[in-house]
């Protein structure tokens, strides 16, 4: 039996997390778990499982959520509470599903705890994934991804020599609007945006779908997950959501990696690996799947792409910069602040216009001032232009 501990586990991933121990109660245990202001589906959660320890954002809450419980838990709070369940002796497996930068306390602690890590946040490994593979490597940890593409990745490149692998190709939906004339992306709302066709997800992974800003974020992960040079790194449009990753080989064969679009596919891969169970999804039938499609990306249209592979070009604090901005930017549309085309506006005149102060991205709190610095930056660049 494993200890499992769920960081985000109210969310999309959190939830398909769930889903997938439910269905092998004997093989692991959800030992904590941790969310931000959905405290009532925590706490119904936490009391389904008897979680011992839980963590949540304010003291308040968690006041309140260990008052509620039917039965005895620790709650704990804040950043102390994240690390402190990170670090526990007793946890195996820590999933990480928060979104946002803020995910970069549990894997960094975890990490430096020496336990497996499956990852399914992508911002803090494009802000500092180089340092969390040198600090697993050191404390004899696992990072094992969790989003679909580089999880089809990791699994295509278990029995492929580096020096064959001409190219990673990485798969994209497409999103809602691949095919809405760009002259209408100024009417798209956060409710268009936020209904994916293929995936049911959070919000901000959802809009950055639709921007493809995802996709983008997905190329600099797989840049530093696999240390692949972003000139062998491709986006393919494929708007059927099955073929999750592909690697082309250097005799022209490619090999792909195929299934039902469900993360609880790519999570229990992550948590069993490299054991494979079986699971309680419906497998794709691939008599129903009369022929893939796979178009180039129109990088015209989706300038947010183009900006993750410019930040992937540039390097050093230019991913953590582009993730920066994306956070705000993405909050203000959502907030209608800002409209949906005005999202990669926001994004290159932040990378354009932020004066770098020098930076340790060795020290996960220099990295978490200088993301608060870059914040805050984009959030002015919005309000000047509300004036
Ligand atoms: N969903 C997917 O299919 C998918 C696929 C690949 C990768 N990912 C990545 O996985 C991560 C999670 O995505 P998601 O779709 O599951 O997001 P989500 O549904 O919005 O869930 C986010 C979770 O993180 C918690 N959280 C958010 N901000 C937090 C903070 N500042 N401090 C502590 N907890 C916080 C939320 O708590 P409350 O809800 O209680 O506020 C919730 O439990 C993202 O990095 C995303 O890019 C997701």
């Amino acid at each position: 039996m494993k200890n499992l501990v769920i960081f985000g586990a109210t969310g999309s991933i959190g939830n398909s997390t769930i889903e997938f121990i439910k269905s092998c109660p004997n093989k692991f245990k959800i030992i904590g778990l941790s969310a931000r202001s959905r405290i009532k589906e925590l706490k119904q959660i936490s009391e389904t499982f008897k979680v011992p320890y839980i963590v949540v954002e304010k003291e308040e809450d968690a006041k309140i959520l260990s008052s509620s419980l039917n039965y005895s838990a620790q709650v704990l709070w804040g950043d102390e509470g994240l690390k402190d369940l990170a670090s526990l002796d007793s946890v195996d497996i820590a999933v990480i599903g928060i979104s946002g930068i803020k995910a970069l306390i549990p894997t960094y602690y975890a990490l430096k705890a020496g336990k497996r890590v499956a990852i399914a946040n992508k911002e803090c490994i494009i802000a500092v994934g180089s340092f969390l593979k040198e600090i697993a490597k050191y404390h004899k940890a696992e990072l094992l991804p969790v989003d679909s593409e580089h999880s089809a990745f990791f699994q295509l490149l278990q029995k492929e020599k580096k020096e064959h692998i001409e190219k990673l190709i990485i798969t994209a939906s497409g999103g809602p609007f691949y095919k809405t004339p760009i002259k209408e992306f100024s009417k798209i709302t956060p409710e268009m945006a936020v209904s994916h066709p293929t995936w049911k997800m959070g919000k901000k992974i959802s809009v950055d779908s639709a921007t493809l800003m995802n996709k983008g974020f997905e190329v600099l992960e797989a840049m530093v997950l696999f240390d692949f040079p972003l000139d062998k790194i491709e986006v393919v449009i494929h708007p059927q959501s099955l073929v999750h990753g592909i690697i082309k080989l250097i005799d022209g064969c490619y090999l792909m990696h195929l299934s039902s679009p469900d993360m609880k596919i790519a999570i229990a891969y992550a948590l069993n690996y490299p054991e494979r169970v079986k699971l309680p999804i419906k497998s794709l039938d691939l008599t129903t799947t009369k022929y893939l499609i796979f178009e180039k990306p129109n990088f015209k249209k989706f300038s947010c792409l183009k900006l993750a592979y410019k930040v992937g070009k540039l390097g050093g604090v230019y991913p953590l910069i582009l993730e920066a901005a994306d956070e705000v930017v993405v909050d203000a549309f959502l907030n209608r602040k800002i409209t949906f085309d005005k999202i990669s506006y926001f994004l290159e005149k932040t990378l354009n216009e932020f004066k770098i102060p020098s930076i340790n991205l060795k020290d996960i709190n220099e990295t978490l001032e200088f993301h608060k610095k870059v914040c805050e930056f984009t959030e002015n660049l919005i309000k000047k232009s509300c004036l």
